[in-house]
């Protein structure tokens, strides 16, 4: 989900990146914890939502990495990957947001283990979803999945897992006219709205017609 200043080998909903993370298919965490006895395979929703349950209730497979650093940035860890599956521990502030984005192929669950998660799924032609997500509660999603995460509440810690592992995550901008592209960036790069990078109604109608005009002479 990669998203912020990162610890022990990488991020989540995506993270910067990192030279030292490993991408082999070997285990790499020191000992696995609750991850040792995964199936070696891909997981389905339902699987990854038990795990990320199960080490919400493992505090000590975690709390060392929560931290919410004074400069500001983002914080996240990963606590986990291999072949099927990663999995990451993400610390939260209003002000933290992911920007609308998939997960290209990964389904993913999520569980939030200290104060609360706003997730928003975009309605086009209408209001978006929003959906508070508090302490102690869980969810989950497949690859047709487009959303949004932020902290509800300052100091918000949740853990994610994801199947299987994130490469490429799709990121979205909605303009101004409720049109919606799609980018394709790296799980290392770290997620942040795009909704102000798109280009003004006018300029990409502009540009539209540029298209047009050009089509049409290819054409001629
Ligand atoms: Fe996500």
């Amino acid at each position: 989900m990669n998203e912020g200043t990162e610890s022990t080998i990488g991020p989540v909903a995506a993270a910067p990146g990192n030279p030292d993370i490993d991408h082999g298919n070997a285990r790499q965490t020191q000992d696995g914890g609750v991850c040792a006895d995964l199936p070696e395979r891909a997981l389905d929703r339902r699987e990854l939502r038990t795990l990320v349950d199960t080490l919400a209730a493992s505090p000590d497979q975690w709390e060392h990495e929560v931290d919410f650093p004074e400069d500001g940035g983002r914080h996240y860890a990963s606590l986990y990957r291999d072949a099927y599956v990663d999995v990451w521990l993400l610390c939260w502030r209003p002000e933290d947001d992911t920007g609308w984005h998939d997960h290209d192929v990964s389904s993913g669950a999520v569980h939030v283990v200290r104060g609360a998660l706003l997730e928003c799924n975009p309605r086009i032609g209408g209001e978006h979803l929003e959906t508070v997500v508090p302490e102690g509660r869980s969810f989950s999603f497949g690859p047709d999945h487009i959303h949004r995460l932020t902290g509800a509440t300052h100091g918000s810690v949740s853990i994610h897992a994801y199947s299987p592992p994130l490469w490429r995550l799709g990121q979205y901008s909605i303009d101004g006219t409720g049109v919606m592209r799609r980018v394709s960036v790296s799980y290392a790069d770290e997620l942040r709205p795009l909704d102000d990078m798109a280009p003004p109604a006018d300029e990409a109608v502009a540009r539209s017609d540029g298209a047009a005009a050009l089509a049409d002479e290819a054409v001629a």
